[in-house]
C-alpha cells in the first residue's frame, strides 16, 4: 500500500479532491491521507463540500487562512513540512492553482517526496495573476503533471516540459467530472436568470469592481441576476460603499449541490470562477467572462464564453455579444473519468518507483 497525502484548502479543490477520493477507496494500492490547510473556513465554503461530496474529515487541519499570499504560503509550509517529515507519504496530490497548492508543492518537492499535480498546463501568461505564478511554479516542481486539454499540453511543452523528467499524462477535468456526476435531475425547464459569481482578486480592487458594479447594475435593468456572493466579494462591496441593483438577489455563498440546480436552471451566466467556466460548458450554458484572459482557453473558441476587458462599456458590450454565440457541442475536457486516470497513473508512477 502506498500513501498518498491530497493537501486542499479552497472550495474548488474540495470538489476535485471529491472526485479523486471517491475513486482512491477502490484502489486496494493506494491509501489517501487528506491535509486541510484551512485557507476556507466558513461552512458554507468548506464543511458543506466535505458533507455534500462525502469526502472522509481531514486526517489533519491547519487552520491558516488570511494575510498576505507570502504570509499565508510561509505559514502553511512552516507546518506542512514538520508534518510531512513525519508522516513520510509516498506522494504529494495536489489541485489547482491556490497557495494552499503552491505551499504543498514547495515543501515536498524540497523534501524529495514526489508532487503530482492535477489541473497542470494551465496559463494566462500574465504572472501579475497569483494563480498563474502558483500553476507556473507547482508544475515545475512536480514529477506528475495531469493536464486536461491539448492546449494545456502545448504550454508544458513550451516551457520546456519534455525535457525536465516528469510525466505529463493527459486526463480530462475534474470539475467537469463532478458536474456530470452530480448534476441535478433532469426536467425543470431553464427560468430566465443568469447566475452570477465574482471572486477574483484583481476583480475586487477599487478600480475594477466599480467598473463591473455599474455594468451589472445596468444589466440588471434587463432581468433578474442570482448572485452567490464570495466572502471576499461581499468585505470589498461593503468597503468600497457599492450597491447593487435590487434585480440582482445576493445570496450567501451556497453549497455545491445548490450551486449546479442554479446553474442548470439559468438562461446564462457571468462568472469569473474557473470551475464555473466549465461547469457552465458541462449544461451546454454560454456566458460572459470577467476576464481579460481565461486559462480555459478553448471556451472561448468553441464558442460557451465571451471574455471581456474590466471596463464598464467592455463588459456591457461583450455582454450583448453573447446572445450570438452557438458553441460547438465537442467534448473538450475528457468523458467524465478523470479521476479514474489519475488514480491508475498514481498506481503505475508508485510501483515502478519503489
Ligand atoms: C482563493 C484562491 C483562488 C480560488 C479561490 C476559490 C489563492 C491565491 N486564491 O481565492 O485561486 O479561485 O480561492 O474560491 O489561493 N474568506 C472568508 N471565509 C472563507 C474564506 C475566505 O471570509 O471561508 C475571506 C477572507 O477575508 C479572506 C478572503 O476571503 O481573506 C480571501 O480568501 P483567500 O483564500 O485568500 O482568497 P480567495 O479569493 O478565496
Ligand atoms: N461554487 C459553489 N457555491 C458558490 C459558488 C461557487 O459551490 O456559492 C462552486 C462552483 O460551482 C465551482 C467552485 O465552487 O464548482 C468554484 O469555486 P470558485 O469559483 O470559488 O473558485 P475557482 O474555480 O475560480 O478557483
Amino acid at each position: 500500500m502506498k500513501n498518498v497525502l491530497t493537501v486542499v484548502g479552497a472550495r474548488p479543490q474540495f470538489i476535485k479532491a471529491a472526485m479523486i477520493s471517491r475513486q482512491m477507496r477502490n484502489s486496494n494500492r493506494l491509501k489517501e491521507i487528506i491535509v486541510h490547510t484551512g485557507q476556507h473556513y466558513d461552512a458554507n465554503m468548506s464543511e458543506v463540500f466535505f458533507q455534500e461530496l462525502g469526502i472522509p474529515q481531514p486526517d489533519f487541519h491547519l487552520g491558516i487562512s488570511g494575510g498576505g499570499h507570502g504570509e499565508m504560503t510561509g505559514k502553511m509550509m512552516c507546518e506542512l513540512e514538520p508534518l510531512f517529515s513525519r508522516v513520510q507519504p509516498d506522494l504529494v496530490l495536489v489541485y489547482g492553482d491556490t497557495n494552499s497548492t503552491l505551499a504543498a508543492a514547495l515543501v515536498a518537492c524540497k523534501l524529495h517526496i514526489p508532487v503530482a499535480h492535477v489541473e497542470g498546463g494551465l496559463r494566462n501568461h500574465d504572472l501579475s495573476i497569483p494563480e498563474e505564478v502558483n500553476r507556473v511554479v507547482t508544475d515545475r516542481v512536480s514529477r506528475l503533471v495531469f493536464y486536461p486539454t491539448d492546449r494545456a499540453l502545448e504550454n508544458l511543452l513550451a516551457e520546456g516540459f519534455e525535457g525536465f523528467g516528469c510525466r505529463l499524462v493527459r486526463t480530462g477535468d475534474l470539475m467537469y467530472d463532478a458536474a456530470l456526476c452530480f448534476r441535478p435531475p433532469a426536467g425543470r425547464p431553464a427560468q430566465s436568470y443568469v447566475l452570477l459569481t465574482l471572486h477574483r482578486a484583481s476583480n475586487t480592487e477599487p478600480e475594477s469592481l466599480p467598473e463591473i458594479v455599474s455594468a451589472l447594475n445596468e444589466i440588471a435593468c434587463e432581468g433578474k441576476l442570482i448572485f452567490p456572493v464570495h466572502p471576499r466579494t461581499r468585505g470589498a462591496l461593503s468597503r468600497q460603499g457599492l450597491t447593487l441593483h435590487p434585480n440582482i438577489e445576493q445570496l450567501e455563498p451556497v453549497g455545491y449541490l445548490e450551486m449546479l440546480s442554479l446553474l442548470d436552471g439559468c438562461e446564462k451566466v457571468i462568472t469569473d470562477s474557473g470551475g464555473l467556466q466549465k461547469e457552465a460548458y458541462a449544461y451546454g450554458k454560454t456566458g460572459l467572462v470577467l476576464m481579460e484572459h481565461t486559462p480555459w482557453e478553448e471556451l472561448v473558441e468553441e464558442q460557451y464564453l465571451r471574455t471581456t476587458a474590466i471596463k464598464q462599456t467592455a463588459i456591457l458590450e461583450n455582454w450583448r455579444k453573447v446572445s450570438g454565440l452557438k458553441p460547438s457541442g465537442r467534448l473538450l475536457y475528457g468523458d467524465g473519468n478523470s479521476a479514474r486516470m489519475v488514480i491508475q497513473a498514481l498506481e503505475e508512477f508508485l510501483s515502478s518507483s519503489l
